[in-house]
Parts: structure tokens; C-alpha cells; sequence
């Protein structure tokens, strides 16, 4: 995850960071650094879905977060048109929203024929707001509460069962409820990976999911729960993972649970082997394409299932980051620098980690262009900071870039996962909008919080209020 800044250079410039126009064939979009879109405009602007970045923030303010509709609508396409031409049989695609949940995002997948994981009852009437169907709509999580459960049978989503608690309560939920509730059962796949600690879930020692040891035990407590429909299994590895290793061996080891549930007379019918595709966030970076990534899951669930010989399964995955992870961009305005002679430069800008917890949180690398100087020669080493009271609030150290100006327009790319679904209000800073672009048309899709609606939630006892002051 972490890379080697990239070096200053007298001859280069941002415009290398641009998607190709020579390239033949589909641009998978999870191993490009900008938006498909992306283009330099003859005044050496950024313009992202046709719209020039240095017009959008004078429309919309810094920080702003722009989501490109293609290259979101494109990375959609890309898998599901993996599924149709390498698995033979029926299969669906979740948006995992955790990566950026809200209304117009849930649309546009939801649009795209993709179905959505959820994690929350938030997370849930957001994707069901925006028109998800419910049986398109699967409900993961580790500790869903007994409000959420009760919500996600009334909606009739599917619910991914975490861990034995969950399964009894359900259990009790959906005979109170008097109806039938399609379960899905996640378990460990007790595969490891290489990626940040912190994103890695396929391993034994999780929080998340039943041990595999368990799972007899649960196929043979499901056995005798008619109320809940056993569909499947889930496992997910992890998360900005490039090797297709950890998903060839994934189609073996779900397709043995499946056997086993047939012991206890259980016809598991589908699949989910979660997400976890990563994507280019330096030059340093070189995920496998989306195209790619879906062979190697498809193939390895062939193979299993041939080989175990059972019927193919209904395969489900759930991406986040590579779907919409690279269509966004998020742009601020530079405000004060400080030069330590000999030692380093800061320049300021006017978001930082409340807008993008990742490289405080997992060392997360960034590429960074000022959209207002395309062609300007990255002759300049700075260290990116964010406006929050913490010394470790740095988007990016030693960031190759032109000499900077105040109010230039720094624009990070690939913010579009796990950065506003992360975001936060540290130093009561409120989050910042975000656009919708699309064939030279911007649409706001989140309102720019103000300090009002922070200020709204909260609550001034009687006794605590400020007196008037006397003369
Ligand atoms: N399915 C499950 C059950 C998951 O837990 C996740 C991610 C996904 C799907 C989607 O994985 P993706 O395709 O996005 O890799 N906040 C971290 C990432 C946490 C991932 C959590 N689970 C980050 O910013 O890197």
C-alpha cells in the first residue's frame, strides 16, 4: 500500500498522469490514476465528464468531491459483462456501499443492473431510497442490532448471518414476523492475503464471520429453523488486494461448504465471494484489470464445482473500491506554505483528514495535480497538509508538483472510496460537497454541510446557557 513518492522532475508534468488516448481496447478503470474522462483543456485545466475542474470549484466551493458517471458506469459494465462472458451460469453484482454511500451513487448502480451490499440500517434505506430492489439488497455486518434485523426482514433484503447470535435472534425474528427469511451464512475462508492489516478479513484470526469449524454446527442448527431460507455462503478476503492467488483458491473452499451443507440437506444455491479488487492509486500500483479479476473468479468456481460435481451456483461478488473508488476526484484551494530551508515545504490545503482519513489511517499513498497549471513542470517536492490540529493530518509527503501558489487547485485523485464514507467533522469542520459530472453537465449529489447543521445536533441545557451580559 505504500509507495515511493514520485521524484521532482524538470521535463514532466501532470498531464502524465492522464488516461491514455492511444490505447486499444476497454481502459479497465481500477488501473488508471484519473478518471476515464480526464482530459487537460487547451488553458491547461483538469476537465473531469467534461467539465473543467478550476469552473466547478469557483461553482461549488473546495473541498469538493467530483464522481465522474462514466468511468462509475463503465467499471459496472465492466463486471458484469465479465460475468456474462466467463460464467455460465446466473450472477449478480453488489455495489459494497460501505465505499460511498449515498442517494445518486446507489442509483447510478442500481441502474447499472447491480445489486448492493449494505452494512447499516443507514447504509440500507439509502440503497432502498435510491431504488434498490430489496431482494437486490444483501445486509452484511458483525454486530447488527436487534432494530436492524427487524428492518431488514420487514424491507425482505437478504441478510448475509455473521455469527451465532445474529442466527438466533433472526430466528426468533422471522417467527415473530411469520415469514421466511432468505439468509445467506458468512464464514472465514481462512485465506490470507497481502494488504494493510487493518483490510484484511479472510484470515482465521476476523472478527468477521462464523470459523470455519463452526459451520457443521450451524448446517445442522439451520436444519431444523425452516423459517430461515439458507441460500448461501459468503466469504470476503479483503480489501486493495492485486493477487488473483487468494480468489483461484476461494472457488475450492466455498464450493466444499456447500458439499457439506448437502449432508445436512441443505441446497446452498449461491456464492458471494465478496470484494477486494484494488486499484491504482500512484504509478506504482498495478492491479490486475477488472476483466481480469472476474475470469479468476469465475474460472475458480467452474473448477470447484465441476470437480466436486455440483450445480453451479447464483455468483455474487461485492467491489467497492474498484467500481467507484477511481471516478473521483477531490479538489481543494492551496492556502499558506512553510518552508523549513533544507528540510521541507508545507503547503496547506483546505480539507485534509476529515475529507480523507486514509493516509492518516493506513499510510495510504496519493497522487496529487494542481488543475489549474496541467502543463506546469513538477519541479517542486511538497508535502501536502491538511488544515486539521495534528501533525499526522499530511495528505500527501513529498508530493512531486509545480511551484505553488495560494489558491492554487490541488486535486488528489482516486478519492472516490472510503474517503467521504469515512469523512468526518474533526475540528468541526463540515464535510464538503460533492458533483456529479457527466457530458460537461455537473450535478450537485451532496450538499455542503455548514456549521449550522453541525451546530443543530447539538443540545444547550437551560443551565448552561450563556447569561446576558450586564453593563
Ligand atoms: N464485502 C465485504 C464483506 C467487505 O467487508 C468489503 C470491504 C467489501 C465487500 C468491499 O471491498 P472492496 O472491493 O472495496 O475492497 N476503509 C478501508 C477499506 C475497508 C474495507 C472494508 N470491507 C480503506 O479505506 O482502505
Amino acid at each position: 500500500m505504500v509507495s515511493t513518492p514520485s521524484a521532482p522532475s524538470t521535463h514532466l508534468d501532470s498531464r502524465q498522469y492522464l488516461p491514455p488516448t492511444n490505447f486499444e481496447g476497454p481502459l479497465s478503470p481500477n488501473q488508471q490514476l484519473l478518471p476515464l474522462t480526464a482530459t487537460a483543456t487547451d488553458h491547461h485545466h483538469l476537465s473531469v465528464g467534461g467539465c473543467d475542474v478550476v469552473n466547478l470549484v469557483q461553482q461549488f466551493g473546495t473541498p469538493l468531491y467530483i464522481l465522474d458517471d462514466h468511468t462509475l458506469r463503465t467499471a459496472c459494465r465492466q463486471y458484469r459483462q465479465g460475468f456474462e462472458r466467463y460464467y455460465p451460469g446466473e450472477a449478480l453484482v453488489l455495489y459494497a456501499s460501505k465505499a460511498w454511500s449515498c442517494m445518486a451513487v446507489c442509483a447510478i448502480v442500481t441502474a447499472e443492473g447491480l445489486g448492493i451490499d449494505v452494512v447499516s440500517a443507514g447504509e440500507l434505506l439509502t440503497a432502498t431510497e435510491a431504488g434498490a430492489l430489496p431482494e437486490n439488497i444483501y445486509f452484511h455486518g458483525n454486530n447488527k442490532s436487534f432494530e436492524e434485523l427487524t428492518l431488514a426482514v420487514e424491507v425482505g433484503c437478504r441478510i448475509v448471518v455473521d455469527n451465532w447470535l445474529e442466527l438466533k435472534t433472526l430466528g426468533e425474528i422471522a417467527t415473530q414476523a411469520g415469514k421466511a427469511v432468505p439468509i445467506l451464512l458468512r464464514v472465514t475462508p481462512g485465506i490470507e492475503c497481502h494488504t494493510h492489516e487493518y483490510i484484511r478479513t479472510g484470515h482465521l484470526d476476523s472478527k468477521f464471520g462464523f470459523d470455519p469449524d463452526q459451520i457443521e454446527a450451524v448446517f445442522e442448527f439451520l436444519a431444523g429453523q425452516p423459517q430461515l431460507h439458507c441460500l448461501g455462503v459468503h466469504a470476503h478476503i479483503g480489501s486493495q488486494i492485486f493477487e488473483l492467488n487468494p480468489h483461484t483458491d476461494l472457488g475450492a473452499v466455498m464450493a466444499q461448504w456447500v458439499v457439506t451443507a448437502q449432508r445436512y440437506g441443505l441446497a446452498l444455491t449461491e456464492l458471494d465471494v465478496g470484494g477486494g479488487l484494488g486499484i491504482r492509486y500512484t504509478e506504482g500500483d498495478d492491479p490486475p484489470s477488472i476483466d481480469t479479476w472476474v475470469k479468476t473468479v469465475c474460472e475458480s468456481v467452474v473448477a470447484a464445482c465441476e470437480a466436486r460435481g455440483i450445480a453451479l451456483p447464483r455468483l455474487l461478488c461485492e467491489p467497492g473500491r474498484s467500481l467507484i473508488g477511481p471516478a473521483c476526484v477531490t479538489a481543494y484551494r492551496v492556502g499558506s506554505q512553510k518552508e523549513i530551508p533544507g528540510l521541507r515545504t508545507y503547503a496547506s490545503v483546505d480539507g485534509g483528514m476529515s475529507d480523507n482519513p486514509r493516509p492518516i489511517t493506513y499510510q495510504s499513498v496519493y497522487r496529487a495535480l494542481v488543475a489549474n497549471r496541467m502543463a506546469a513542470p513538477l519541479t517542486e517536492t511538497v508535502t501536502l497538509a491538511g488544515k486539521h490540529c495534528e501533525s499526522g493530518d499530511i495528505l500527501i509527503k513529498d508530493a512531486a508538483l509545480p511551484e505553488l501558489k495560494s489558491g492554487d487547485v490541488v486535486t488528489i485523485a482516486a478519492t472516490g472510496a472510503y474517503n467521504y464514507s469515512m469523512a468526518s467533522n474533526y475540528n468541526r469542520v463540515p464535510r464538503p460537497a460533492a458533483v456529479l459530472v457527466a457530458e460537461g453537465d455537473a450535478t450537485l449529489i451532496i450538499r455542503r454541510e455548514t456549521v449550522t447543521d453541525l451546530l443543530r445536533q447539538d443540545c444547550l441545557p437551560e443551565t448552561l446557557r450563556p447569561k446576558a451580559k450586564s453593563i
